[in-house]
């Protein structure tokens, strides 16, 4: 199966109200590990890369493994997404290397960090999704800035720091004026491993404070605006097991007690509209206390393979819990798969819409 473009798989996430994660990669093993538990349940799937990624895998590395991937698992529907792009070139350049799904994310300036004007947002948006529409592709936005503790990522913003979440009186504005397919909302999630500043008297850290309820406001404006069953974005969707942690600990790491998002706001989330859900921080932790695991237990061993197997497994482990969790395990065969063609005729409105057409009727 090819590359499928990003709409496709939420509308039909929107038909069968479930979610689809999206799994940050760098590297084989990480690509290898998502597919192989996408294929044991029969997920369909959104991989991502990040700038950052592009750059350490010299993209053509990154382009040639997906084309391994679908090769590899023929039944499973694969968006490749290019994650936090910071401009149009960003995105024309992941577009170019045949990403199926952009991200702009103008709710921030270029730089990556200073927060932008609604105007600067919604004219970059605008852009972006000119230029994939005309090529099928699908383009993701995000309106509202996440709060980054410490990963430099986002606008740096403390997670508490509420001055920059997403108001619900602003996206229908946005989704009519740009046309983005999917938005990605601040709800008080943040990248990264330490989402929460808030510790009890002991000293363990307490829940993240999220604003589910902006998730719910959103869903309605939309819907009230015509726009049924739009879909939302969760960034900084890692939950942060404690196990995992644990396990880095135990072997040598120093991670700082922290807490992510439960598994239960997500689907909160998801029930309100949440199609796709984004998750790195989770899969960094699973694969660092495997390596440290065999560093610590197996001094002399010296062969990669020896720790980038069983770091293969554990993030295998977790994504198999993830799909399953976020429900879009055994959807992977409910839809025929539509191309860049598709919806390229799909947007430009040339498409029958009728039974058995490229949209799905
Ligand atoms: O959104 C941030 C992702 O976790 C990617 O992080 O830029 O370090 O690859 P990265
Ligand atoms: P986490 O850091 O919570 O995994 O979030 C990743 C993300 O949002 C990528 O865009
Ligand atoms: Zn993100």
């Amino acid at each position: 199966m090819p590359l499928v473009p990003m709409r496709q798989l939420l509308d039909e996430a929107a038909k069968g109200g479930y979610g689809v994660g999206a799994f940050n990669v760098n590297n084989m093993e990480q690509i290898q590990a998502i597919m192989e538990a996408c294929q044991e349940t029969q997920s369909p799937v959104i991989i991502q890369a990040s700038r950052g990624a592009l750059q350490y895998s010299k993209m053509i590395y990154l382009q040639k493994l997906m084309e391994a991937a679908v090769i590899d698992c023929p039944e499973i529907p694969v968006v490749m997404h290019l994650d936090h792009g910071n401009s149009l070139e960003t995105c024309k350049q992941a577009i170019a290397l045949g990403f199926t799904s952009v991200m702009i994310d103008a709710s921030l300036e270029a730089d990556g960090k200073t927060v932008a004007s609604y105007e600067y947002n919604v004219e970059t948006t605008k852009s972006v999704v000119e230029y994939a529409h005309a090529r099928g592709v699908t383009v993701e936005a995000e309106l509202g800035a996440l709060g980054g503790i410490e990963d430099g990522h986002g606008a740096g913003l403390a997670a508490d720091d509420t001055t920059h979440l997403t108001d619900p009186d602003q996206v229908v504005d946005f989704v009519q004026k740009t046309g983005c397919d999917a938005l990605a909302v601040a709800i008080g999630t943040s990248h990264g491993a330490y989402k929460t500043m808030r510790y009890d008297k002991d000293g363990n850290a307490l829940p993240p404070a999220l604003a589910l309820d902006l998730i719910e406001k959103i869903e309605k404006n939309l819907a009230d605006a015509g726009y049924k069953q739009y879909p939302l974005v969760m960034h900084g969707s890692s939950s942060v097991p404690p196990e995992l942690v644990d396990i880095v600990n135990k072997y040598g790491g120093a991670m700082k007690k922290s807490m992510g998002i439960p598994m239960k706001d997500i689907q909160f989330g998801i029930a309100r509209g949440v199609r796709k859900v984004n998750v790195d921080t989770d899969g960094r932790i699973a694969i660092t206390g495997a390596i440290r695991k065999v560093f610590a237990e197996k001094p002399e061993k010296f062969d990669p393979r020896d720790y980038l197997k069983p770091a293969r497994e554990a993030l295998k482990q977790l994504i198999l819990g993830k799909v399953k969790d976020f429900g879009q395990a055994g959807h992977a065969k409910d839809f025929k798969p539509m191309t860049l063609e598709d919806t390229k005729k799909l947007y430009a409105g040339a498409c029958g819409g009728g039974k058995g057409c490229c949209c799905g009727g």
